[in-house]
C-alpha cells in the first residue's frame, strides 16, 4: 500500500519561532517516517510583504538550515523551495477561475492583513489561499499539519478541491484534512506579549535561532498581573499564555507545580520565568548549535534543494497533467 501523502509548508520571512515549531515542524517530525511528506519553503507566497531580493535569499537558505537542525530528513521526506516546481504556479492560475471574489474577502487572514496593512493589499494577498490550495492539491495531499491560525486557509483548500472535482465531474483530489500531533485539536501556541498568537509579523517570536541571553531577557519581561488573591481563581489570558508555553516546553512535574502554587495564591511569577525561560533554552540551544553547522555548508544545502526540487517536480508534473487533460487543453500541434 502506498503512504498516505502529506504536504505543508512555512514562509521566510525570519527565522523559525515556537509556534511554528510546536504547530507544524514537531508533525512534521513524526509524520515523515510513516507518510510520503512535502514540506517546503513557501518564497512565492511571501512575496505579498514584498521582501528585498536580498532578504528573500537569505530567508530561504535560513529557513531550509532551521528545517533540517530541527530534524527533518530529506532522505525521509522530500524538502523543496515552493518557487522551484512552477506547476504550482499553473494550477494556482487554473484555481483562481473557479474561486470568488467575495469568499476571498471574508477569509479573516485577508481582513486583519488589510486592517492592519492597508497601503499593500495586493491581490496576492486576496488569492493567498488559492495558492495555498494548489501547494496541497498539487501533490493530491491527505493530509496537512499545520497550527490553528491556517484553519479557515485549508477549510478554503477543501473547498477548492472540491469545486475543481464536481465541476470536472471526478475525483481527481482529495479533500486534505489536517493533521495534528496528538489527535487533538490544532494548536496556537501563545505570545508572551499578552496577545493570542505567537508570529513573525505579532513581533512576539521567540526564535528557534535565538541567543539564550535574548530568550531570558524576553521571558522575564512577559506580561502577567498582580497574582491571584483567592484560591483557584481564573486565571487572565496573559498568565494562562505563561502557562500554556510552561506546558509545551516543560516536565509535567514541573508544570504541576507552579499550578499548584497558582492555586494557592502562592506563585512567583519571577521564578515561572525563569524555569519557562531555562526549558526554552534546553529546548532551543542544540538545534541553535545544528543551525549554525548547517548554514556553513553552501553545497549540503544546495543537494537537498535540488533533490527536493526534482521529487516535488515529478509529483506536481504528473498531477498537472491530469489536470490540464480533464479541464479540456488539447495541443493542437
Ligand atoms: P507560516 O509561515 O505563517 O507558519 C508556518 C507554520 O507554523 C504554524 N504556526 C503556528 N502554529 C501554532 N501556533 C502559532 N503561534 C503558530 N504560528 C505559526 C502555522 O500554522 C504553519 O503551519 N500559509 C502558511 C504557509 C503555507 C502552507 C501551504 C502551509 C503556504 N502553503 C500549504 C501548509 C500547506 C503560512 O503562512 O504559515
Amino acid at each position: 500500500m502506498s503512504k498516505p501523502i502529506v504536504v505543508s509548508g512555512i514562509r521566510p520571512t525570519g527565522n523559525l519561532h515556537l509556534g511554528n515549531y510546536f504547530g507544524a515542524v514537531r508533525s512534521f517530525l513524526k509524520m515523515q517516517h510513516d507518510y510520503n511528506c512535502y514540506f517546503f519553503i513557501a518564497d512565492v507566497h511571501s512575496l505579498t510583504t514584498h521582501p528585498t531580493p536580498g532578504n528573500l535569499q537569505a530567508g530561504v537558505k535560513q529557513v531550509l538550515a532551521e528545517y533540517l537542525a530541527c530534524g527533518i530528513d530529506p532522505e525521509l521526506a522530500t524538502i523543496f523551495i515552493q518557487s522551484d516546481v512552477t506547476e504550482v504556479m499553473e494550477l494556482y492560475t487554473f484555481l483562481n477561475m473557479n474561486a470568488y471574489l467575495g469568499e476571498l474577502e471574508r477569509t479573516t487572514s485577508f481582513k486583519d492583513k488589510a486592517r492592519s496593512n492597508p497601503e499593500n493589499v495586493n491581490a496576492g494577498l486576496l488569492t493567498y489561499p488559492v495558492l495555498m490550495a494548489a501547494d496541497i492539491i498539487i501533490h493530491k495531499a491527505q493530509f496537512v499539519p499545520v497550527g490553528k491560525d491556517q484553519e479557515q486557509n485549508l477549510e478554503m483548500a477543501r473547498k477548492f478541491a472540491g469545486r475543481f472535482n464536481r465541476m470536472y465531474n471526478n475525483e481527481l483530489f482529495p479533500l486534505p484534512q489536517p493533521f495534528t500531533f496528538d489527535g487533538g485539536d490544532m494548536i496556537k501556541v501563545p505570545g508572551l506579549d499578552g496577545s493570542g498568537k505567537m508570529g513573525k509579523s505579532e513581533g512576539n517570536g521567540i526564535f528557534l535561532y535565538e541567543d539564550p541571553k535574548d530568550i531570558r531577557k524576553k521571558v522575564m519581561r512577559a506580561v502577567t498581573d498582580a497574582g491571584p488573591t483567592e484560591p483557584n481563581s481564573k486565571k487572565a489570558d496573559a498568565v494562562e499564555n505563561l502557562f500554556t508555553l510552561l506546558k509545551i516546553v516543560s516536565t509535567p512535574d514541573v508544570v504541576t507545580h507552579f499550578e499548584a502554587a497558582y492555586n494557592n495564591c502562592e506563585i512567583r511569577y519571577g521564578d515561572l520565568k525563569k524555569q519557562l525561560a531555562e526549558d526554552i533554552i534546553d529546548f532551543t540551544a542544540p538545534i541553535r548549535e545544528r543551525i549554525l553547522d548547517i548554514l556553513k555548508d553552501d553545497v549540503y544545502l544546495g543537494k537537498v534543494a535540488k533533490r527536493g526540487a526534482e521529487k516535488a517536480h515529478e509529483s506536481a508534473q504528473a498531477t498537472l497533467k491530469e489536470v490540464k487533460e480533464i479541464i479540456g487543453f488539447r495541443r493542437l500541434y
